[in-house]
């Protein structure tokens, strides 16, 4: 690998070097199964203390119940990841992944499958019975390649809208698949302007248009239902397609309402369950167009004609096979539903927004600024930040460490090194037992002075 192949990679994953995670204790963990480990992240068995030996019958020790701890974390210590996912778990979804083995085509299986099927209807807003849910192993990546392998045919046109780097990897996906990706590309930081995006649709027939929710490598967000109006205006015939890996469950979205056709995401981010589960929403007449398709799915894992018939059934509950499914994921994605759904979307939305605007005061009264300059275009479960001129991740990120918060390096291949990124998705937004964002932010603060930075 050449020394800046090397280089660009340290920086992307800086904030997942390991050695010193498990030293760090958190306010929120307890050192219930604290581990030792060396410096390669090995775990340390430790010598037991040689026990007295003591004479005589041994003494029965009556059995007393744990005195209650206080709930906030019963997880190993460990910095607070704040990366803009895979983010912090919840005990009880973590819990959720020891379920013992079952078989993948059992009644209680089966019978959880319908329930998480049924409630992502509910996550993502659509009561409409042609809608379609699908789960499928993977992460993120898949719902591109499902989208890209389903719902368009090799030498069709789509219009790719960029605001960050994950619109660049969807529209090589498109590629990898023989289908065409024009991208409109805005200056970092912003997003296409409505008014180009119906310029380039009256200029060519387009099968679809993609548009990132929430761009993670520049936190810039998107406007759907002003989008949605414009294409269905302006261009009935195109599929309104949605990633919203980095906005499902955080940001709102009315899948009905705003008739868009196709939602993707991923379990890690702010759903809160752990990475493993490609997660997709495509509305009726996505259905219809996947249904009318001339050639073959030109995927077979990912072909929703395997997959189809299998949503269906288990969603009526009824056992079914094409590939295994992962049931401890499915468990913890179950968990991490119910716990969503058991308050008003309108209300976790809502403290997202909170969580995020207390925040971007504080970055501003730091003096830095947002890569994402207009307050409309600014993301609510994420804040990329501009670093102070002549700083770069290093001066910061190790700081942060130090003091037990993760943060994630620049992702925007021309500005990598000028800025960091801090996830402020599910539970260390919506749990009040934890202080994950003020001990952020303070955290912020004194690594930025520590490194030189007067504000
Ligand atoms: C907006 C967006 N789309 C797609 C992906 C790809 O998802 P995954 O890394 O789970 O494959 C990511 C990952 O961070 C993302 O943020």
């Amino acid at each position: 690998m050449t020394s800046r192949a090397r280089s660009r990679l340290d920086q992307v994953s800086r904030h997942v070097d390991s050695k010193s995670f498990l030293a760090v204790n958190t306010p929120f963990s307890t050192e219930r199964s604290a581990r030792i480990v060396d410096d390669q992240g090995n775990v340390i068995k430790q010598k037991s203390q040689p026990q007295p030996q003591e004479k005589g019958p041994k003494k029965i020790e009556p059995e007393v119940p744990e005195p209650p701890r206080k709930k906030m974390s019963n997880q190993p210590p460990h910095a607070t990841l704040l990366i803009p996912g895979p983010i912090e778990f919840d005990d009880a979804v973590l819990q959720s992944m020891s379920h013992y083995s079952e078989s993948h085509v059992s009644a209680p299986f089966v019978n959880t499958f319908s329930e998480v099927l049924q409630n992502l209807r509910k996550l993502f807003q659509t009561t409409d019975a042609a809608s379609q849910p699908f789960i499928l192993s993977g992460s993120g990546t898949l719902g591109w390649d499902q989208v890209a392998a389903n719902l368009v045919e090799p030498g069709d046109e789509v219009l790719v809208l960029h605001t960050g780097y994950f619109a660049d990897s969807f529209a090589d996906c498109f590629e990898t698949y023989g289908v065409k990706a024009t991208q409109i590309k805005a200056p970092i930081g912003d997003r296409p302007q409505l008014d180009e995006v119906e310029k380039a649709l009256k200029e060519k027939e387009y099968k679809m248009l993609t548009v990132t929710h929430v761009d993670t490598s520049t936190g810039v967000l998107s406007e759907l239902k002003a989008l949605s109006d414009l294409v269905y205006r302006v261009s009935p015939d195109t599929l309104l397609v949605v990633d919203g890996v980095c906005s499902v469950g955080c940001e709102e979205i009315r899948f009905d309402d705003w008739k868009l056709d196709v939602v993707i995401t991923a379990s890690q981010k702010a759903i809160g369950c752990p990475a493993g589960l490609s997660i997709v929403m495509a509305s009726g007449r996505a259905m219809e167009r996947f249904k009318a398709r001339k050639t073959r799915p030109t995927s077979y894992f990912g072909s929703w004609k395997n997959w189809l018939p299998i949503m269906q059934n288990y969603e009526a509950k009824k056992p079914s096979y094409f590939a295994t499914p992962a049931p401890q994921l499915i468990h913890a994605l179950d968990t991490s539903l119910k716990q969503i759904l058991s308050r008003p979307l309108e209300q976790r939305f809502a403290d997202h927004k909170a969580a995020s605007q207390k925040i971007k005061k504080a970055v501003g009264d730091l003096g830095l600024k947002q890569l994402a300059a207009k307050p409309e275009n600014q993301a609510n479960g994420m804040t990329a930040i501009y670093l102070p001129d002549g700083f770069t991740p290093p001066d910061v990120l190790p700081n942060l460490l130090k003091k037990g918060v993760i943060f994630a390096g620049g992702l925007h291949k021309e500005i990598a090194t000028k800025y960091i990124r801090f996830g402020h998705m599910g539970v260390s937004v919506t749990d009040p037992e934890r202080s994950d964002i003020t001990k952020a932010i303070e955290s912020l603060k004194e690594s930025l002075t520590e490194a030189g930075y007067k504000a």
